[in-house]
């Protein structure tokens, strides 16, 4: 099947509801969507040290890859196949400090940047070691103190990531602080893309989010697109906590009290005044996702006020209606929907990049 999403807003329809539906296009998305695009895998903070050695299983239950963060002797940050190159074993169980990376099968030997070190009981093997032994490498991406990575190594960093950079790069990135008790996981039953696709607009708020509204001034909300990304502002409403932007920001003398940007497919990163709520929508099943909340202080004195005042409140309230459409797109009634030109562009946006790596 091929899905198509008119460029022209005020012409399109809604992505078909076979997207959500169909088990083999959810399998599909695998490759065509989330091995073609960018994924958030931990930050600096977990591979502090020369010798740290972080594992990682990209999108557990979903793409399931098992990968490993590291440290080299020289400062550098690798993102390398957790993957055994003899029989395949998954080499770093956790988090822990390492001369070099050994397999406990068999005993093999990896440098800290993933080339092959030695093996026993090898030396009758021909033409051994070549490149093929060594751990494979990823592309990563660091941007702050957040590391990305992607199974594509043709898909460029800068054209997803860029343009966030340059709107709030003045931030004191290195700054903000992991927080797990401020942090949580939760089960939807729906499809990952009803979540985003929620999240994309800010037309449901007033609906929706009664507290939410009450801080923000709906009628300023505003949305910019990007290739790969987009950027919903925020606008208080007089009185409300603001950031407190230096003239050096493209927002000097806005009032801003959250940026929502979204980053295709599945990550949102939500900066308030207190800091960021970083925001990944995991597929786990057709109508399954988890989605995790990742909290990174700034300053803790903010921390309850504001647009990112009470994100659980605002999570179930979204979680409720994300539910609901589940259930409604499985009507034989319904098959698609149409866009308001003002107050969905970001959907619009999403719908038009799934057609297109869904191609
Ligand atoms: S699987 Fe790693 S040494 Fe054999
Ligand atoms: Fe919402």
């Amino acid at each position: 099947m091929n899905f198509t999403v008119d460029q022209d807003i005020t012409q399109a329809k809604t992505i078909s509801t076979d997207f959500y539906l169909n088990e083999s296009h959810f399998q599909q998305s695998k490759e065509k969507i989330f091995a073609n695009s960018w994924q958030f895998i931990g930050d600096t903070d977990g591979v502090k040290e020369k010798g740290w050695v972080t594992p990682v299983n990209l999108l557990e239950g979903f793409i399931d890859e098992p990968l490993v963060i590291s440290k080299d002797k020289n400062d550098r940050l690798h993102c390398l196949s957790n993957v055994c190159t003899h029989r395949g074993n998954l080499i770093v169980e956790r988090p822990c400090k390492l001369n070099d990376i050994r397999c406990k099968y068999h005993g093999r030997r990896f440098q800290l940047d993933g080339k092959f070190a030695s093996m026993p009981e090898f030396k009758e093997v021909k033409n051994f070691p070549t490149a093929a032994d060594d751990l494979h490498q990823l592309p990563l991406h660091t941007w702050g103190k957040w590391l990305f990575t992607s199974l594509n190594s043709k898909v460029n960093a800068e054209e997803f990531f860029r343009p966030m950079a340059e709107r709030v790069g003045w931030m004191p990135l290195q700054d903000f602080v992991f927080r797990p008790e401020l942090s949580q996981d939760y089960l939807i039953d729906a499809h990952w893309a009803l979540y985003c696709e929620n999240y994309l607009e800010g037309f449901h708020i007033p609906f929706v989010h009664a507290g939410l509204n009450s801080v923000i001034d709906y009628g300023n909300y505003t949305i910019d697109l990007f290739k790969f990304s987009n950027l919903q502002l925020g606008v208080a409403k007089e009185g409300e906590l603001v950031f407190d932007l230096p003239p050096t920001s493209p927002d000097y003398g806005k009032r801003v009290a959250g940026y929502y940007f979204w980053v295709f497919p599945n990550m949102m990163f939500n900066f308030y005044p207190w800091g960021l709520s970083i925001n990944i929508i995991k597929p786990l099943g057709v109508s399954k996702t988890k989605v995790s909340f990742l909290s990174y202080l700034l300053d803790e004195s903010k921390l309850r006020q504001g647009a990112g005042a009470d994100l659980h409140k605002v999570e179930l309230e979204d979680e409720d209606v994300v539910q609901n459409v589940q259930k409604g797109i499985r009507s034989r009634f319904y098959s698609h929907g149409r866009y308001s030109v003002t107050r969905e562009p970001g959907t619009h946006h999403f719908h038009r990049l799934v057609a297109e790596f869904m191609k």
